[in-house]
């Protein structure tokens, strides 16, 4: 398996590729991997014929230092699990010099409001962050397909929404969320959960399983109550917000509109940690 470390040299390997006219697919990661990162691999794997994951704890997208710190950085057990899926994928690890060089900062993009919601709202400058990433690693990697995980539901549509405004010739893939078998949605966070907490986790997906029956009949506010006072009454949990809000605009659902798609997306802490999750409300 090959890893790379230094863009000049991927960008080498990959230009032989392009002019055979192979296909690249892209899987951006920061690590940690697990099943759902997988799954992501194996699909850019049938569509393409070269896949190439970046793993990369990007600096600019956290917005708070003890999360940047206690991110897990475990290298050589992601490379030892994407050996079991193909030892075609290309791996392409980074230090921070080498995507940032001189200047360690963002660039601000305008995403027409979908950075002013929710993780926008609560985790400011993130998304800034992940447009800077994702647009250089597009820029250095040039892959014809990239994938993302519905789990960041609102950073899925933020870089559909990126490659609309830049023109970028890459085909944006929104992928399925994978659930631990109790229905916490798969995420490196979990890692850091202790094993009761991971378990008391199994709420979060219940509780949105539930509103998603809610909404049927009640109200967008109705069903948000509900779910706010669910939380409350939970010593565990720290709800951030709970909001049901249209796929495509992500603004909050005022009155219903049968011509629009909802989601339901909430972010809550347990033992200090924040996992985010959502669900098709239809
Ligand atoms: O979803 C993630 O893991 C990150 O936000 C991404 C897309 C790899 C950019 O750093």
């Amino acid at each position: 398996m090959l890893v790379f470390t230094e863009k000049k040299v991927l960008s080498q390997h990959l230009s032989s590729i392009i002019e055979a006219n192979k296909s690249i697919g892209f899987v951006p990661t920061m690590g940690a991997l697990h099943q759902g990162h997988l799954s992501l691999m194996e699909q850019a794997l049938k569509e393409n014929d070269t896949v190439v994951v970046s793993i990369f704890v990007n600096p600019t997208q956290f917005n708070n230092i003890e999360d940047l710190e206690k991110y897990p950085r475990t290298l050589e057990a992601d490379v030892n699990k994407m050996q079991t899926l193909s030892e075609n994928l290309l791996i392409y690890a980074p230090d921070v010099k080498d995507i940032y060089e001189q200047k360690l900062a963002s660039e601000s993009f305008d995403y027409d409001g979908l950075e002013l919601k929710m993780e926008g709202k609560h985790r400011l400058g993130h998304f800034d962050g992940v447009g800077t990433i994702v647009k250089r690693l597009f820029e250095i990697i040039t892959p014809n397909r990239a994938y993302f995980g519905e789990k960041d539901f609102q950073q899925l549509q933020i870089v559909k929404k990126l490659v609309e405004k830049f023109q970028l010739p890459v085909q944006i893939i929104g992928c399925p969320i994978f659930r631990e078998p109790n229905g916490l949605a798969m995420s490196s966070r979990n890692e850091r959960l202790s094993p009761q907490a991971r378990k008391k986790a199994a709420f979060i997906y219940e509780t949105l399983q539930k509103s998603k029956q809610n909404f049927i009949t009640k109200s967008a506010q109705e069903t948000t109550e509900i779910v706010e006072k669910a939380f409350n009454k939970q010593k565990n949990f720290k709800l951030e917000y709970f909001e049901i809000a249209d796929e495509k605009t992500l603004c909050i659902c005022q009155k219903k509109d049968n011509n629009k798609k909802y989601r339901g997306f909430i972010a809550v802490f347990i033992e200090n940690i924040r996992l985010i999750d959502n669900i098709p409300m239809y």
